[in-house]
C-alpha cells in the first residue's frame, strides 16, 4: 500500500466535525480506564493519546508515515512520552508478529482501523495471542449495515471508497468478524455516524 501524504496531512481536518460531536467521548469512555500494557493498531494521526491515562504502557504501530509523523507530535504532548513507543510497522508483517510475546499484552485498542486493515480474521486471531487471559480488545468501527439496501449500497460504494480512503473497507461486516472471532463479548452499543458505527468490549477468555 502507498500511503499518500495529503491524506495524512489532511485527515485530521476531514474528521474534525465528527470527532469533536460524535467520536471523542466515545473514545474517552473506551480507553478511560486502561493500564498496563496496550498496543494501538494503526494509531493514525494520534487522536487516542490524550485519553490514556499515566497507568498505560502503549506500543503504537502505524504503517503510514505521513499519519505516524503527526502521531509522534501527539506523544511528545503526552504527560508521560517515554511510556509511549510508536512503531512504522503494520499488522501483518512480521516485524510486527515479532513485537509480542503470546500473553504478554493488558489491551489492544482498534479505532477505525479493523476496517482497514488487510486480513483482519488473521490480525484478530494475532490479538487473542498476545493478550493475557482476560485482556481486552477495544473496538470502534463502522460498520456494514445489517439492513438489506443500504448494505448493498455499501457494496457499491466500496470500491470507490478504499480508493479515496487508502483502502478503508466500507462494507466491512467487522461486527460479525468479532463475534466469530473467538474473544467474548462484555459489551456493544450500535450507533449511527451517517454510516452504521459499533462500539464494544471484548476479552480473551480466561480458561
Ligand atoms: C481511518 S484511519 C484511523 C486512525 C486512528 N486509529 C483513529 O482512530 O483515528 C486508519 C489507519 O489504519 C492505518 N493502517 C492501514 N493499514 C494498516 C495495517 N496493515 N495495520 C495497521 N494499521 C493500518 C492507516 O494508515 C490509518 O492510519
Amino acid at each position: 500500500m502507498k500511503f499518500s501524504k495529503s491524506f495524512g496531512n489532511s485527515y485530521d481536518r476531514f474528521m474534525h466535525l465528527v470527532e469533536k460531536h460524535r467520536l471523542r467521548r466515545r473514545r474517552a469512555r473506551l480507553l478511560s480506564g486502561l493500564r498496563g500494557r496496550v498496543l494501538e493498531v494503526g494509531v493514525g494521526t494520534g487522536i487516542n493519546f490524550e485519553h490514556y491515562g499515566p497507568e498505560v504502557e502503549l506500543t503504537g504501530i502505524e504503517p503510514s508515515p505521513h499519519m505516524l509523523a503527526h502521531a509522534e507530535r501527539r506523544r511528545l504532548a503526552m504527560p508521560r512520552p517515554e511510556r509511549a513507543r510508536l512503531h512504522p510497522l503494520g499488522c501483518g508483517s512480521t516485524e510486527t508478529e515479532a513485537l509480542f510475546a503470546p500473553g504478554s499484552l493488558d489491551a489492544v485498542v482498534c479505532t477505525l482501523v479493523l476496517c482497514t486493515i488487510p486480513e483482519p480474521e488473521r490480525a484478530l486471531r494475532r490479538f487473542l495471542e498476545w493478550l493475557k487471559p482476560g485482556g481486552k480488545l477495544l473496538v470502534l468501527e463502522h460498520i456494514r449495515s445489517h439492513r438489506h439496501l443500504p448494505g448493498r449500497l455499501q457494496d457499491l460504494a466500496r470500491p470507490l471508497w478504499a480508493s479515496l480512503a487508502e483502502g478503508c473497507q466500507l462494507n466491512r461486516p467487522t461486527d460479525k468478524l468479532l463475534a466469530e472471532s473467538g474473544f467474548r463479548l462484555v459489551r456493544e452499543e450500535r450507533f449511527r455516524v451517517g454510516l452504521p458505527f459499533y462500539e464494544a468490549v471484548y476479552e480473551k477468555p480466561r480458561d
